[in-house]
Protein backbone atom coordinates (compact mmCIF):
# COMPACT_ATOMS: atom_id res chain seq x y z
CA UNK A 1 0.00 0.00 0.00
CA UNK A 2 1.40 3.33 -1.36
CA UNK A 3 1.64 5.80 1.86
CA UNK A 4 -0.45 8.97 0.90
CA UNK A 5 0.46 12.49 0.23
CA UNK A 6 -2.15 15.52 0.61
CA UNK A 7 -0.56 18.66 -0.96
CA UNK A 8 -2.48 21.83 -1.03
CA UNK A 9 -1.90 23.98 -3.68
CA UNK A 10 -1.11 21.53 -5.79
CA UNK A 11 -2.05 22.87 -9.31
CA UNK A 12 0.35 26.13 -8.79
CA UNK A 13 3.92 26.72 -9.91
CA UNK A 14 5.46 24.50 -7.22
CA UNK A 15 2.97 22.42 -6.46
CA UNK A 16 2.63 21.18 -10.47
CA UNK A 17 6.00 19.49 -10.47
CA UNK A 18 5.97 17.99 -6.81
CA UNK A 19 3.19 16.43 -7.61
CA UNK A 20 4.37 14.51 -10.92
CA UNK A 21 7.27 13.05 -8.86
CA UNK A 22 5.38 12.26 -6.10
CA UNK A 23 2.86 10.53 -7.62
CA UNK A 24 5.63 7.99 -8.70
CA UNK A 25 6.00 6.78 -5.35
CA UNK A 26 2.81 7.95 -3.22
CA UNK A 27 -0.49 7.84 -3.66
CA UNK A 28 -1.41 11.87 -3.72
CA UNK A 29 -4.58 14.14 -2.98
CA UNK A 30 -4.72 17.75 -4.28
CA UNK A 31 -6.23 20.42 -2.76
CA UNK A 32 -6.68 23.30 -4.50
CA UNK A 33 -9.05 26.44 -5.58
CA UNK A 34 -7.44 25.88 -9.06
CA UNK A 35 -7.15 29.82 -9.64
CA UNK A 36 -4.69 29.90 -12.16
CA UNK A 37 -6.09 26.56 -13.82
CA UNK A 38 -4.92 23.04 -13.68
CA UNK A 39 -2.27 21.25 -15.60
CA UNK A 40 -2.07 18.10 -13.71
CA UNK A 41 -2.52 15.29 -16.23
CA UNK A 42 -4.86 12.36 -14.97
CA UNK A 43 -3.01 9.19 -13.30
CA UNK A 44 -4.17 6.30 -10.67
CA UNK A 45 -1.98 7.77 -8.14
CA UNK A 46 -3.70 11.19 -8.22
CA UNK A 47 -7.25 12.29 -6.56
CA UNK A 48 -7.63 16.18 -6.98
CA UNK A 49 -10.20 17.94 -4.89
CA UNK A 50 -11.11 21.37 -5.74
CA UNK A 51 -11.50 23.26 -2.63
CA UNK A 52 -10.98 26.24 -0.60
CA UNK A 53 -8.75 25.78 2.70
CA UNK A 54 -11.02 28.79 4.15
CA UNK A 55 -13.95 26.91 4.29
CA UNK A 56 -14.12 23.44 2.23
CA UNK A 57 -11.13 21.30 4.54
CA UNK A 58 -14.63 19.24 5.40
CA UNK A 59 -14.04 17.63 2.24
CA UNK A 60 -10.73 15.48 2.70
CA UNK A 61 -10.02 12.76 5.08
CA UNK A 62 -6.67 13.71 6.75
CA UNK A 63 -7.23 10.18 9.18
CA UNK A 64 -5.95 8.97 5.34
CA UNK A 65 -3.02 10.96 4.75
CA UNK A 66 0.27 10.45 6.47
CA UNK A 67 1.88 14.12 5.37
CA UNK A 68 0.86 17.27 4.24
CA UNK A 69 2.80 19.54 2.08
CA UNK A 70 0.97 23.06 2.63
CA UNK A 71 1.42 25.24 -0.40
CA UNK A 72 -1.62 26.69 -0.69
CA UNK A 73 -1.07 30.77 -0.62
CA UNK A 74 -1.33 33.74 -1.65
CA UNK A 75 2.38 33.36 -2.98
CA UNK A 76 3.92 37.45 -3.46
CA UNK A 77 4.23 40.97 -2.05
CA UNK A 78 1.71 42.23 -4.41
CA UNK A 79 -0.47 39.77 -4.74
CA UNK A 80 -1.12 40.00 -0.95
CA UNK A 81 -1.96 43.77 -1.37
CA UNK A 82 -4.84 43.35 -3.71
CA UNK A 83 -7.02 42.08 -0.61
CA UNK A 84 -6.03 41.93 2.71
CA UNK A 85 -8.69 40.56 4.11
CA UNK A 86 -8.62 37.52 1.78
CA UNK A 87 -4.83 37.32 2.19
CA UNK A 88 -4.86 37.22 5.78
CA UNK A 89 -7.80 34.53 5.88
CA UNK A 90 -5.86 31.92 3.10
CA UNK A 91 -2.14 32.61 4.34
CA UNK A 92 -2.15 32.79 8.25
CA UNK A 93 -6.22 32.14 9.71
CA UNK A 94 -6.63 28.60 7.85
CA UNK A 95 -3.60 27.36 9.04
CA UNK A 96 -4.84 26.61 12.28
CA UNK A 97 -7.50 24.75 11.23
CA UNK A 98 -5.56 23.07 8.90
CA UNK A 99 -2.54 21.76 11.17
CA UNK A 100 -5.51 21.01 13.41
CA UNK A 101 -7.36 18.74 11.25
CA UNK A 102 -4.37 17.24 10.31
CA UNK A 103 -3.28 16.51 14.14
CA UNK A 104 -6.98 14.87 15.02
CA UNK A 105 -6.12 12.90 11.38
CA UNK A 106 -3.22 11.04 12.63
CA UNK A 107 -0.62 13.19 10.07
CA UNK A 108 2.75 12.16 10.78
CA UNK A 109 4.63 14.94 9.22
CA UNK A 110 3.35 18.52 7.84
CA UNK A 111 5.31 20.46 5.74
CA UNK A 112 4.99 24.60 5.51
CA UNK A 113 5.99 26.75 2.39
CA UNK A 114 7.03 29.89 4.27
CA UNK A 115 9.61 31.89 2.76
CA UNK A 116 12.81 33.25 2.98
CA UNK A 117 11.76 37.11 2.74
CA UNK A 118 10.81 36.71 6.59
CA UNK A 119 13.83 37.66 7.44
CA UNK A 120 13.45 41.11 5.86
CA UNK A 121 16.86 42.71 5.35
CA UNK A 122 19.72 41.71 6.85
CA UNK A 123 23.21 43.15 7.22
CA UNK A 124 24.35 39.53 8.53
CA UNK A 125 26.76 37.85 5.56
CA UNK A 126 25.34 34.47 6.95
CA UNK A 127 21.31 34.87 6.85
CA UNK A 128 20.67 31.28 9.17
CA UNK A 129 17.55 30.20 10.66
CA UNK A 130 17.98 31.44 14.13
CA UNK A 131 17.99 35.24 13.50
CA UNK A 132 15.05 37.71 14.18
CA UNK A 133 12.48 37.93 11.65
CA UNK A 134 11.39 41.20 10.71
CA UNK A 135 8.94 41.06 7.62
CA UNK A 136 8.83 44.17 6.00
CA UNK A 137 5.68 43.50 3.53
CA UNK A 138 2.65 42.23 4.51
CA UNK A 139 3.08 38.53 2.47
CA UNK A 140 6.24 38.61 5.04
CA UNK A 141 3.96 39.44 7.73
CA UNK A 142 1.38 36.33 6.48
CA UNK A 143 4.24 33.58 6.68
CA UNK A 144 5.73 35.12 9.66
CA UNK A 145 2.23 34.62 11.25
CA UNK A 146 1.50 31.47 9.99
CA UNK A 147 4.51 29.78 11.04
CA UNK A 148 3.75 31.14 14.55
CA UNK A 149 0.44 29.42 14.66
CA UNK A 150 2.66 25.77 13.39
CA UNK A 151 5.39 26.24 15.80
CA UNK A 152 2.46 26.47 18.68
CA UNK A 153 1.59 22.94 17.72
CA UNK A 154 5.25 21.46 17.43
CA UNK A 155 4.74 19.31 20.13
CA UNK A 156 1.66 17.53 18.47
CA UNK A 157 3.32 16.58 14.69
CA UNK A 158 6.23 16.63 13.51
CA UNK A 159 6.72 20.01 11.63
CA UNK A 160 8.72 21.25 9.12
CA UNK A 161 9.00 25.04 8.36
CA UNK A 162 10.58 25.61 5.02
CA UNK A 163 11.95 29.02 4.37
CA UNK A 164 12.28 28.96 0.49
CA UNK A 165 14.39 31.42 -1.83
CA UNK A 166 12.90 32.83 -5.11
CA UNK A 167 11.86 29.51 -7.15
CA UNK A 168 13.21 29.58 -10.73
CA UNK A 169 12.52 27.60 -13.98
CA UNK A 170 9.83 25.71 -15.88
CA UNK A 171 6.96 24.60 -14.70
CA UNK A 172 3.40 23.42 -16.74
CA UNK A 173 1.82 25.73 -14.56
CA UNK A 174 4.16 28.60 -15.24
CA UNK A 175 4.98 31.45 -12.93
CA UNK A 176 6.43 34.87 -15.29
CA UNK A 177 6.42 37.29 -12.10
CA UNK A 178 8.93 35.60 -10.31
CA UNK A 179 12.74 37.31 -11.27
CA UNK A 180 14.98 34.83 -13.14
CA UNK A 181 11.77 33.62 -14.73
CA UNK A 182 10.86 37.13 -15.93
CA UNK A 183 14.09 38.28 -17.11
CA UNK A 184 14.61 35.39 -19.13
CA UNK A 185 11.55 35.46 -20.47
CA UNK A 186 12.19 39.34 -21.44
CA UNK A 187 15.60 37.92 -22.98
CA UNK A 188 13.98 35.80 -25.39
CA UNK A 189 11.02 37.80 -26.10
CA UNK A 190 12.25 40.97 -26.58
CA UNK A 191 15.84 40.75 -26.52
CA UNK A 192 16.41 43.96 -23.79
CA UNK A 193 16.38 43.32 -19.95
CA UNK A 194 14.93 45.47 -17.84
CA UNK A 195 16.68 46.28 -14.16
CA UNK A 196 15.63 48.13 -11.72
CA UNK A 197 18.92 49.19 -9.15
CA UNK A 198 20.37 45.62 -9.84
CA UNK A 199 22.60 45.73 -7.04
CA UNK A 200 20.18 44.29 -4.75
CA UNK A 201 20.98 40.15 -3.80
CA UNK A 202 18.31 37.48 -3.77
CA UNK A 203 18.65 34.13 -3.03
CA UNK A 204 17.69 31.59 -5.51
CA UNK A 205 17.12 28.08 -5.62
CA UNK A 206 16.15 25.77 -8.73
CA UNK A 207 12.35 24.90 -9.13
CA UNK A 208 13.46 20.98 -9.20
CA UNK A 209 15.97 21.54 -6.14
CA UNK A 210 12.79 23.10 -4.49
CA UNK A 211 10.76 19.64 -5.70
CA UNK A 212 13.66 17.42 -4.35
CA UNK A 213 13.53 19.43 -1.07
CA UNK A 214 10.11 18.55 -0.58
CA UNK A 215 10.76 14.77 -0.88
CA UNK A 216 13.66 14.43 0.79
CA UNK A 217 11.96 15.72 3.63
CA UNK A 218 8.96 13.18 3.35
CA UNK A 219 11.13 10.30 2.30
CA UNK A 220 14.16 10.44 5.14
CA UNK A 221 14.37 10.63 8.96
CA UNK A 222 15.18 14.38 9.72
CA UNK A 223 14.68 16.86 12.47
CA UNK A 224 11.72 18.36 12.77
CA UNK A 225 12.42 22.47 12.89
CA UNK A 226 12.73 25.50 10.32
CA UNK A 227 15.40 25.06 7.31
CA UNK A 228 16.21 27.52 4.80
CA UNK A 229 16.42 26.10 1.05
CA UNK A 230 18.29 28.82 -1.12
CA UNK A 231 21.78 27.64 -2.77
CA UNK A 232 22.68 30.98 -4.71
CA UNK A 233 23.06 34.33 -3.62
CA UNK A 234 22.97 36.81 -6.64
CA UNK A 235 22.86 40.16 -7.34
CA UNK A 236 20.44 41.11 -9.80
CA UNK A 237 22.76 42.54 -12.06
CA UNK A 238 24.85 39.79 -11.84
CA UNK A 239 21.40 37.54 -12.56
CA UNK A 240 21.08 39.99 -15.78
CA UNK A 241 24.90 39.10 -17.12
CA UNK A 242 24.69 35.82 -16.53
CA UNK A 243 21.22 35.25 -18.88
CA UNK A 244 23.06 37.72 -21.73
CA UNK A 245 25.70 34.87 -22.02
CA UNK A 246 23.10 32.29 -22.65
CA UNK A 247 20.89 34.75 -24.56
CA UNK A 248 21.68 37.39 -26.93
CA UNK A 249 19.97 40.41 -25.15
CA UNK A 250 20.91 43.82 -24.41
CA UNK A 251 20.57 45.58 -20.54
CA UNK A 252 18.71 48.05 -19.78
CA UNK A 253 19.26 49.67 -16.05
CA UNK A 254 16.58 51.68 -14.69
CA UNK A 255 16.25 53.82 -11.14
CA UNK A 256 14.73 51.33 -8.47
CA UNK A 257 12.57 52.22 -5.51
CA UNK A 258 12.74 48.81 -4.01
CA UNK A 259 16.55 48.58 -1.89
CA UNK A 260 15.58 45.01 -0.59
CA UNK A 261 18.31 43.04 -0.71
CA UNK A 262 18.17 39.58 0.70
CA UNK A 263 20.60 36.72 1.37
CA UNK A 264 20.23 32.93 2.92
CA UNK A 265 22.30 30.51 4.24
CA UNK A 266 21.17 26.86 3.66
CA UNK A 267 24.21 25.01 5.52
CA UNK A 268 21.59 23.80 7.96
CA UNK A 269 19.47 21.83 5.48
CA UNK A 270 23.11 20.78 3.71
CA UNK A 271 24.35 19.43 6.87
CA UNK A 272 21.43 17.09 7.17
CA UNK A 273 22.87 15.71 3.78
CA UNK A 274 20.47 17.51 1.26
CA UNK A 275 22.54 18.10 -2.15
CA UNK A 276 21.28 20.44 -4.86
CA UNK A 277 21.39 19.61 -8.02
CA UNK A 278 20.46 21.92 -10.05
CA UNK A 279 21.57 25.79 -10.65
CA UNK A 280 19.91 29.37 -11.71
CA UNK A 281 22.01 29.00 -15.51
CA UNK A 282 20.16 25.44 -15.39
CA UNK A 283 17.25 27.17 -15.16
CA UNK A 284 18.15 29.95 -17.50
CA UNK A 285 18.75 26.99 -19.98
CA UNK A 286 15.67 25.24 -19.79
CA UNK A 287 13.87 28.03 -20.26
CA UNK A 288 15.64 28.63 -23.38
CA UNK A 289 15.31 25.20 -24.66
CA UNK A 290 11.42 25.14 -23.68
CA UNK A 291 10.75 28.56 -25.43
CA UNK A 292 12.80 26.98 -28.58
CA UNK A 293 10.11 23.98 -28.13
CA UNK A 294 6.92 26.73 -28.07
CA UNK A 295 6.56 25.22 -24.19
CA UNK A 296 7.04 28.73 -23.15
CA UNK A 297 4.55 30.99 -23.53
CA UNK A 298 3.02 34.50 -22.30
CA UNK A 299 -0.59 33.81 -20.31
CA UNK A 300 -2.50 36.36 -18.46
CA UNK A 301 -2.36 33.60 -15.42
CA UNK A 302 1.46 33.80 -15.31
CA UNK A 303 1.34 36.55 -13.50
CA UNK A 304 -0.27 36.31 -10.11
CA UNK A 305 -1.45 39.84 -9.45
CA UNK A 306 -3.06 40.68 -13.25
CA UNK A 307 -5.05 37.26 -13.29
CA UNK A 308 -6.29 38.03 -9.52
CA UNK A 309 -7.17 41.26 -10.71
CA UNK A 310 -8.84 39.47 -13.77
CA UNK A 311 -10.64 36.68 -12.46
CA UNK A 312 -10.63 36.62 -8.52
CA UNK A 313 -11.06 39.84 -7.58
CA UNK A 314 -13.09 41.19 -10.44
CA UNK A 315 -16.03 42.64 -8.98
CA UNK A 316 -13.93 44.65 -6.65
CA UNK A 317 -12.68 46.22 -9.56
N1 LIG B 1 7.52 30.64 -6.16
C1 LIG B 1 8.40 31.13 -5.29
O1 LIG B 1 9.41 31.77 -5.66
C2 LIG B 1 8.21 30.91 -3.80
C3 LIG B 1 9.23 31.31 -2.90
C4 LIG B 1 9.04 31.15 -1.52
C5 LIG B 1 7.86 30.57 -1.06
N2 LIG B 1 6.89 30.18 -1.95
C6 LIG B 1 5.65 29.60 -1.42
O2 LIG B 1 5.42 28.35 -2.04
C7 LIG B 1 4.02 28.13 -2.18
C8 LIG B 1 3.68 27.79 -3.63
O3 LIG B 1 4.08 28.88 -4.47
P1 LIG B 1 3.85 28.88 -6.04
O4 LIG B 1 4.92 29.73 -6.63
O5 LIG B 1 3.67 27.49 -6.53
O6 LIG B 1 2.49 29.70 -6.13
P2 LIG B 1 1.19 29.43 -7.02
O7 LIG B 1 0.33 30.65 -6.88
O8 LIG B 1 1.57 29.00 -8.38
O9 LIG B 1 0.50 28.21 -6.28
C9 LIG B 1 -0.37 28.35 -5.20
C10 LIG B 1 -1.55 27.44 -5.44
O10 LIG B 1 -2.38 27.54 -4.29
C11 LIG B 1 -3.73 27.62 -4.70
N3 LIG B 1 -4.46 28.33 -3.66
C12 LIG B 1 -4.31 29.63 -3.27
N4 LIG B 1 -5.16 29.93 -2.30
C13 LIG B 1 -5.85 28.79 -2.03
C14 LIG B 1 -6.88 28.47 -1.09
N5 LIG B 1 -7.42 29.41 -0.31
N6 LIG B 1 -7.34 27.21 -1.04
C15 LIG B 1 -6.84 26.25 -1.88
N7 LIG B 1 -5.90 26.51 -2.80
C16 LIG B 1 -5.41 27.77 -2.88
C17 LIG B 1 -3.69 28.37 -6.02
O11 LIG B 1 -4.84 28.07 -6.83
C18 LIG B 1 -2.40 27.85 -6.65
O12 LIG B 1 -2.64 26.73 -7.46
C19 LIG B 1 3.33 29.40 -1.67
O13 LIG B 1 2.95 29.20 -0.34
C20 LIG B 1 4.43 30.44 -1.76
O14 LIG B 1 4.24 31.49 -0.85
C21 LIG B 1 7.04 30.34 -3.29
Amino acid sequence: MREKVLVTGGCGYIGTLLVKQLIKNYEVTVFDTQWFGNYLEKNTNLKIVIGDIRNDLEKLDFSKFKFVIHLANIPNDPGVELDQVLSWEVNALSSKHLIEKAISGGVEKFIFASSGSVYGIKEEEEVTEDLDLVPISIYNKTKMISERVFLSYKDEIDLFIIRPATVCGWSPRMRLDISVNMLTYQALTKKRINVYGGNQTRPNININDMVNVYLYLIKNKIEPGIYNAGFENMKIIDLANYIKKEIDTEIVIRESNDPRSYRQSSKKLLKTGFKPKFTVKDAILDLKEKHKKKMLNDHDSYYTVNWMKKTLLKSKN
